[in-house]
């Protein structure tokens, strides 16, 4: 008999017949390792990249309502003030991921008369913020200067640039520098979603822009109590108007219940740690990584704790993570659509949870790799 949801079926049929199904595998994540499905696996696919050590909590109440409801209790404040600082802004506003802080804020500031410039490998949340606005958007090539400045020159009310700090999927640095002088010379807004830097790079964790020396070129941060910090939430900072103007307008802010407070304090306890010794850790596990996958003969473009291997097609780069899995390391491949079709990849993300043994077993199950499905 046919079924109301037979259309569903055939999409799915079709995602696995493009080899691009995904499906949930539980697993228990302890420091550097991972059990899935009963094994025991180094875990390179963590953003908690500085594992600051957990802190015990108390918890007073798990739910109330909004924040402007009844939501807002004294340690969103304490947090927000913090991380105003932080950023060297005015103020800054917790949402309750860094998904909706983009889709929120990006869709409260931008409207139909505006320009977005977004480079092509933006996160998923950026896209669809960018979309939410109903502003005009127009997509220049990766970091390609060039192809910003030429974009630019549309007419437009308000315009907007907006990139990712560490690119997500890349590993790479956006060319801050370079937007934030041309953000200037054609009056445009400078957005940096910075989930993949904060907390990591720059002076005290302070993330990309201060990595890069242009903090204060930047109009509006976006990013996530998720990745460095090992919290959870989302915030973005910028002037008060900015911050107002989100309060009143962003809806996925307005119209969805509050983190609960005892994360705030979670995040605000993590905040407080000296996190210098993780952050060196890291900084030495991913020299470690990079130089080790380099000497097997592997291409490392990134400089960051982000390590793309580029595989290409998605069927290998899923027999490349399977035989990864069989001998012990748990690096997720990565697909259409979170990457361009063909240009699969293993992603690394390091952590300083890893010991120098996790990265030695690691690198000796890579070598193995790299002769089975990257000498050809
Ligand atoms: C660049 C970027 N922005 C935003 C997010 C969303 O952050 P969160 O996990 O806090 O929702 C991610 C998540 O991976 C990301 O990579």
């Amino acid at each position: 008999m046919k079924s109301k949801f037979d259309f569903v079926s055939s999409e799915l049929e079709q995602i696995k017949k493009n080899n691009l199904y995904r499906k949930l595998r539980r697993g228990i994540v302890t420091g550097s390792k991972i059990t899935i499905e009963g094994k025991n696996l180094v875990n390179l696919c963590s953003n908690d990249y500085l594992g600051i050590p957990t802190t015990s909590l108390k918890v007073k109440q798990l739910q109330s309502s909004s924040r402007l409801v009844s939501g807002n209790d004294k340690s969103y404040h304490i947090l927000e003030k913090k991380l105003a600082r932080h950023k060297s802004q005015q103020a800054s506003l917790i949402y309750p991921t860094g998904y909706m802080a983009n889709l929120g804020a990006i869709s409260a500031i931008a409207k139909k008369e505006d320009l977005i410039l977004s480079d092509e490998l933006n996160h998923a949340s950026i896209i669809e913020s960018c979309k939410l606005s109903g502003a005009k958007i127009s997509i220049y090539k990766h970091n390609d200067m060039n192809d910003l400045q030429q974009k630019l020159k549309q007419k437009s009310k308000n315009k907007f640039v907006i990139t990712e700090g560490i690119f997500s999927m890349d590993g790479d640095f956006s060319k801050l520098k370079e937007i934030a002088e041309i953000s200037q010379k054609t009056n445009s807004i400078t957005i940096l979603d910075d989930a993949h830097g904060d907390f990591v790079v720059g002076n005290d964790g302070k993330g990309t822009a201060n990595h890069l020396r242009v903090s204060k070129k930047i109009d509006v941060y976006i990013s996530s109590l998720s990745k460095g910090l090992g919290s959870f939430g989302g915030y973005i900072a910028s002037q008060k108007d900015v911050i107002d103007l989100n309060i009143n307008k962003s809806k996925s802010f307005i119209y969805t219940s509050a983190l609960p407070s005892f994360l705030v304090e979670y995040s605000l306890k993590r905040f407080d740690f000296n996190r210098e010794k993780q952050q060196k850790k890291l900084q030495s596990n991913k020299e470690l990584i990079s130089k080790g996958l380099r000497e097997i003969g592997y291409t490392i473009n990134s400089q960051t704790h982000i390590i793309p291997i580029i595989i290409g097609d998605e069927k290998t780069a899923m027999d490349f993570g399977k035989y990864l899995f069989q001998n012990g390391v748990h690096a997720q491949p990565i697909r259409y659509p979170t990457v361009p079709k063909n240009k699969a990849r293993i992603r690394l993300s390091v952590t300083s949870w890893l010991s120098q043994k996790d990265i030695e077993d690691c690198l000796k199950v890579f070598d193995l790799a790299y002769k089975k499905f990257m000498k050809f």
